[in-house]
């Protein structure tokens, strides 16, 4: 159970948010719990999670360790900190920010080789979904971005599925659509991959989520957690989610 929480909190603010949260969720054995936080605010985050189960994410890295990359934040820098988890190709970033498949691999085989664990999301646009172009978006999306890692890469990263056209705008997929596209790209891993890689690989769902429709969502058979945005920002309804057994 991932919280995604864009550009939004200060350092005090995060704080703030885990003195609440972290005793919510500190008996959750049933899932692993991550906050992705700004890069900003990461130092603070782990600060707050530390002696919790909560990890620390980032929600974007560069593929270099170094150099002359003015703004950018290396893989190595956020190991340092104490970071353990990162969100790579959030639709965010390939809307508007030029994300491509191509940065996506460099990027996941960035924070592999650091350690982190990469949370690699994919989606189709809404346009996309009404041509019913969804499984060749997902297709095109493992392919390029996934399919080129080696088995021993693959098995450390935890894929979301995030319909763009469901993030942030209160429309969730209903669970059957959700669990279709879950389906897919469970073949797409089992064709690649071979099928215990692909039973193995954790696979969220992200877009709306919220502590009232975790559930119909978590019970589907091909979905694994929850990457959650707006919800993830108060601690009440992150902590909803996380337990919502
Ligand atoms: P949302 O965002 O939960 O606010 O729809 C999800 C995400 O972008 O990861």
């Amino acid at each position: 159970m991932a919280g995604n929480w864009k550009m939004y909190k200060t350092a005090a603010q995060t704080t703030e948010f885990f003195s609440q949260f972290a005793p919510a969720v500190a008996s959750a054995t049933h899932a692993e719990v991550v906050i992705c936080a700004p890069f900003v605010n990461l130092p603070a985050a782990v600060e707050a999670a530390k002696s919790t189960n909560i990890g620390i994410g980032a929600q974007d890295v560069f593929w270099l360790k170094e150099g002359a990359y003015t703004g950018e934040v290396s893989a190595p820098m956020l190991a340092a900190i104490g970071c353990k988890w990162v969100i790579i190709g959030h639709s965010e970033r390939r809307q508007y920010f030029g994300e491509t498949e191509e940065t996506v691999l460099k990027k996941t085989v960035a924070a592999l080789e650091e350690g982190l664990t990469p949370i690699v999301c994919v989606g189709e646009r809404l346009e996309e979904r009404e041509a019913n172009a969804t499984e060749e978006v997902l297709a095109r999306q493992f392919q390029g971005g996934i399919q080129v890692l080696d088995a021993q890469q693959f098995a450390r990263i935890v894929i979301a599925y995030e319909p763009v056209w469901a993030i942030g705008t209160g429309k969730t997929a209903t669970p059957e659509m959700a669990e279709a596209a879950h389906a897919f790209l469970r073949s797409q891993i089992a064709g690649h991959f071979g099928q215990a890689a692909a039973d193995a690989c954790r696979i969220l769902y992200g877009g709306s989520v919220k502590p009232d429709n975790v559930r119909g969502l978590m019970e589907q058979p091909d979905i694994d957690g929850a990457l959650v945005g707006g919800a993830s920002l108060a601690p009440a309804s992150f902590a909803g989610i996380v337990n919502y057994l």
